[in-house]
């Protein structure tokens, strides 16, 4: 889909994003038709807009009132956002367990209800193994929004002028959907700027992008170690998990020994990919209510927190690199600010995944409960800050932005998905917005240590 850029259209969107909310009640996405009823549970595969409603209505809207810099002197000097990739194709195992439940739900099921008549007799299996995870078109225009929002957000930072000047560089990781996505993301504004005598470089850098395959001790203990996921299995043979296959056995009329954990899980992706790529309210969406999502949610969650959050501590640990890379940019950016010089790297765009992500969310201590998640608790855990639903959408961002405030006062503010978040620990601060200082002296033990090959190494970790 083009971007609408005229200025008029530019104006007009802007004028529109401060309404937005407040006039169009009615469209509240919680009842509109082509929206699933159990969208929000979507926890990976979920899409950015259910976790900002109002770009439903207007994508390239934008809440400027989240920027809240302490002072008129303060100016935004330097812009780190961490990207995961948009919209995709699911990898070619979930595309087989897709299949085999289709089988079953086609050959198998009876029943009169319209729903499923349409997968028997309309609906077809179009997802080929292929497609194993690439972009789709959802996922270039997921990157070629945030791109335009994030210019209205910060015009100083990532304007063209900056852009053809060489002040915004462009990190990815090798993956095909991540290149595709940083090009996306490009591609917003040289298309928002009509930039066409000129193309902007990336470097492809997987040490920072997917250090996730480059510990090995996160390897060998977590990622390819069946036990460390032990939690999952047992919540996906526990109760809840076996209540939700039944029901969907009952709505299809087979035996419960038809449906397995793995196609109840299949089922509720089914319902996902066709909403996150096409945009539909499928039929696959009937399998499921609203309590079922939630089991299916947190099975999901869990396996995200064993496998790269709290679980484990070499999970956040592995993204030590990618940590002290961000630090060090801002402190370049920080200092050249303060040296009053122009700031040679405005803004950075780094685009990863969600395994990119998550675990250096985790060493920030973000969405960190007092309990861990576990096969047994998840009526305990109904209200926990860990959700990747809000946390991970397609086109998930870290955005930290640094402002020089005058007299050598700097102040980083942390947005995820372009809402404001706090440092834990840096609540109390005077001003919503925390001094850069204070947060290199929240994070002083990382920054001292936290390092990649020490903590990485598989025998001789520290202590
Ligand atoms: C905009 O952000 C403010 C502050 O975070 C919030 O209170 C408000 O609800 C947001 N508006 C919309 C439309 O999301
Ligand atoms: C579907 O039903 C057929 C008989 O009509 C049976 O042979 C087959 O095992 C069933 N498939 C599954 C997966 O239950
Ligand atoms: C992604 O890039 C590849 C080539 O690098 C291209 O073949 C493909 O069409 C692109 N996909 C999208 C959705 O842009
Ligand atoms: C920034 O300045 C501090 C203090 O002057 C110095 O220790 C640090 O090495 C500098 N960092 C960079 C990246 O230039
Ligand atoms: C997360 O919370 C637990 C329990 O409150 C605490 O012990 C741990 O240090 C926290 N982790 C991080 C990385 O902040």
């Amino acid at each position: 889909m083009p971007i609408a850029l005229g200025k008029f259209t530019f104006l007009h969107l802007t004028v529109l994003a401060g309404f937005c909310g407040c006039f169009h009640n009615d469209a509240n996405p919680a009842v509109d038709p082509n929206i699933p009823a159990i969208a929000k549970y979507f926890t990976t595969k979920g899409r950015y807009e259910e976790v900002n409603p109002y770009l439903v209505e207007d994508i390239l809207a934008v809440n400027a009132s989240i920027l809240q810099p302490p002072s008129e002197q303060c100016r935004q000097v330097h812009l780190t956002a961490i990207v995961r990739h948009g919209t995709r194709y699911p990898t070619s195992k979930n595309i087989r367990k897709m299949r085999q439940l289709y089988e079953v739900v086609r050959r198998n099921a009876s029943g009169e209800e319209s729903w499923l008549r349409e997968i028997q007799t309309q609906w077809t299996m179009w997802y080929t193994e292929d497609m194993d995870g690439r972009l789709v078109q959802k996922g270039v225009s997921d990157h070629k929004h945030l791109a335009v929002r994030l210019s209205k957000l910060f015009p100083s930072l990532l304007s063209e002028e900056k852009l053809r000047g060489g002040f915004i560089k462009f990190i990815t990781s090798s993956k095909h959907r991540c290149v595709n996505s940083t090009l996306s993301f490009m591609a917003g504004l040289t298309e928002l700027w009509a930039i066409k005598d000129k193309e902007f470089d990336h470097a492809v850098n997987d040490a920072l992008m997917r250090f996730f395959d480059q510990c090995t001790r996160f390897v060998q203990e977590v990622d390819k170690n069946p036990s460390a996921l032990s939690e999952v299995d047992k919540f996906k043979q526990g109760p809840e998990m076996r209540r939700v296959a039944e029901k969907i056995a009952d709505r299809l009329r087979v035996p419960y020994s038809d449906i397995t954990d793995d196609m109840a899980e299949a089922a509720f992706y089914l319902c996902a990919y066709e909403f996150a790529i096409k945009t539909v309210n499928s039929p696959w969406c009937r399998l499921f209510d609203e309590v079922d999502a939630q089991v299916l949610e947190y099975a999901n969650d869990l396996k995200q927190f064993w496998k790269r959050a709290y679980g484990y501590d070499i999970n956040s640990k592995s993204s030590c690199i990618l940590f002290h890379d961000a630090f060090s940019r801002l402190d370049k950016a920080a200092n050249e600010s303060r040296s009053g010089k122009q700031v040679s790297e405005a803004v950075t765009v780094q685009v990863g995944h969600a395994e990119t992500l998550l675990p250096l969310l985790t060493l920030l201590g973000l969405f960190n409960d007092s309990d861990a998640l576990t096969s047994t608790n998840y009526a305990t855990q109904a209200q926990r800050l860990f959700r990747t639903s809000h946390m991970l959408p397609y086109a998930a961002n870290l955005l930290l932005v640094l402002y020089d405030c005058g007299g050598g006062e700097l102040r980083l503010q942390p947005l995820l998905n372009e809402k404001p978040v706090t440092f834990p620990g840096l609540t109390n601060q005077p001003a919503p917005v925390p001094l850069y200082e204070d947060v290199k002296e929240r994070y002083s033990e990382l920054l001292r240590g936290c390092d990649f090959e020490a903590e990485c190494q598989l025998f001789e970790g520290p202590a």
